[in-house]
């Protein structure tokens, strides 16, 4: 592999390429800043899923792309033709996919405090399931179920109480989490308990979500052998029979040499096993099974194409490459201190043979790309691709400093189409009074 993406490559001019397209030719067009996707690379990922949970769970399941990664109504349409569902978490989501024309019984709503908007959208448009995480919003969605006279399927968010280990900030599945409810407290037996006799709503399954960017088996698998137990629990304590088991996404992807992710479908044949076993020792029926990739499916086919302006050197302390995006296009430094790849559009197998740091041009310190990355001499104007920029970026873009969001620019069998426009001023200034 010679980048950290394998849709990457080196033409006869020496130039990068992504899905077989100069990337120099796609800056010179679109200029930059710019996002540019595989979309080859982003149906492969699907397929991969896809096929695991028909290979290993014989297609008893539903593999959900977890939009928050990357929402944009281009992105709603591919998982469409691949016949994946989605995870949306708000109604901006929800509301692009819908427009994309998704279909609704493929769409379920998560988050942590749904607005009674909100919920009012996914029951007006009949999605297919509301994941509840908690009492509040799951006496909201019965009453506006009923008022609508209608019965919403939905799954409850459990912590199950595993830590993975990740970043901090996105480990949800332990108990000091903001997400879901509890099992170790016998919070999460309660809510089930109490929503099994409630109108408007039909108790369907139980989800978790452990953590993201994991690059173990074993947490997924000791996951789905605690949601197991549960389930076998609400059956033997209660007759309460669980038909849908979701164990969310948080598959490690390559952002940098170092990290070494399992082959994405390795995590559906593990956990299969661990469900299959489990069904059987605890005599209960096999559930539906849902996972919810979210950064595996795009973060890999993505790279963000920049141009270098100043370039300075301060002897005997850094270099400070400064390039013409940063924190708005990318937050993932200043928030996670994430690790990322960069490579000269023009000679992007260059030795590389100078450590310095690529900042962007927001007015703030902390706007640093990659901190003491090992790279080729860097001259002020060279195309500068930072990799594997697919997730989390676009879609946790913010206009700081009121600089406009980048476009994203789809390469597919050889073509390029923008799935969004660059914003303009104009965009910028379009809700001040
Ligand atoms: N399902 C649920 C319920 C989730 O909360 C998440 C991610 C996913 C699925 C998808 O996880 P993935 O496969 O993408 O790891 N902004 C952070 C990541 C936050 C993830 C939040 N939840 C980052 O940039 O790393």
């Amino acid at each position: 592999m010679k980048f950290v993406m394998d849709c990457l490559d080196v033409n006869e001019k020496g130039n990068l390429t992504i899905g077989g397209v100069d990337v120099e030719t796609i800056a010179n067009e679109y200029q930059t800043p710019a996002y540019i996707m595989d979309e080859n690379s982003i149906r492969e990922n699907c397929r991969i899923y896809n096929k695991a949970m028909k290979d290993y769970y014989n297609g008893n399941g539903l593999v959900l792309y977890a939009s928050k990664a990357l929402s944009c109504m281009h992105i709603y349409r591919i998982m469409k033709e691949e016949g994946m569902g989605v995870d949306v978490v708000s109604g901006g989501e929800l509301f692009t996919a819908l427009k994309a024309g998704f279909p609704a019984d493929k769409i379920y709503f998560h988050g942590n405090n749904k607005k009674d908007d909100e919920i009012q959208m996914a029951i007006d448009n009949n999605v297919g399931r509301i994941v509840v995480d908690n009492i509040f919003e799951l006496d909201k969605i019965s009453e506006l179920a009923q008022k609508a006279n209608k019965t919403i399927d939905i799954l409850f968010r459990i912590k199950p109480g595993i830590d993975a280990h990740t970043h901090d900030f996105v480990q949800t599945g332990q108990i000091d989490s903001k997400f879901g409810v509890a099992l170790e407290t016998g919070e999460a037996e309660e809510i089930i308990k109490y929503a099994s006799g409630l109108k408007g709503v039909r108790v369907v399954g139980v989800h978790c979500h452990i953590g993201s960017q994991i690059f173990e088996l074993a947490p997924f698998e000791l996951a789905a052998e605690k949601m197991m137990n549960f389930i076998g629990d609400l059956k033997d304590k209660y007759g309460i029979e669980i038909d849908e088991l979701n164990l969310g996404g948080g598959y490690g992807i390559k952002y940098t040499e170092h990290d070494t992710p399992i082959n994405y479908d390795k995590y559906i044949q593990a956990v299969s096993k661990v469900v299959y076993e489990m069904s059987e020792k605890r005599n209960v029926k096999t559930p539906f099974m849902v996972m919810e990739p979210g950064r595996s499916i795009v973060a890999s086919s993505g790279l963000t194409v920049y141009k270098v302006g100043a370039v300075k050197e301060i002897p005997n302390i850094r270099t400070y490459v400064s390039v013409d995006g940063g924190m708005g296009d990318n937050p993932r430094y200043i928030m996670y201190q994430s690790e990322y790849e960069a490579v000269l559009v023009k000679k992007p197998l260059a030795e590389k043979i100078k450590k310095v740091t690529i900042a962007g041009k927001c007015c703030e310190s902390g706007d640093i790309l990659i901190k003491d990355a090992m790279m080729p001499e860097i001259n002020s104007g060279d195309l500068l691709a930072v990799l594997a920029t697919g997730a989390y970026n676009y879609s946790m873009a913010s206009n700081y400093n009121r600089i406009p969001r980048l476009p994203v620019i789809m390469v597919y069998n050889g073509e390029t189409k923008l799935a969004v426009k660059r914003e303009s001023y104009e965009d910028l200034i379009k809700n001040d009074l």
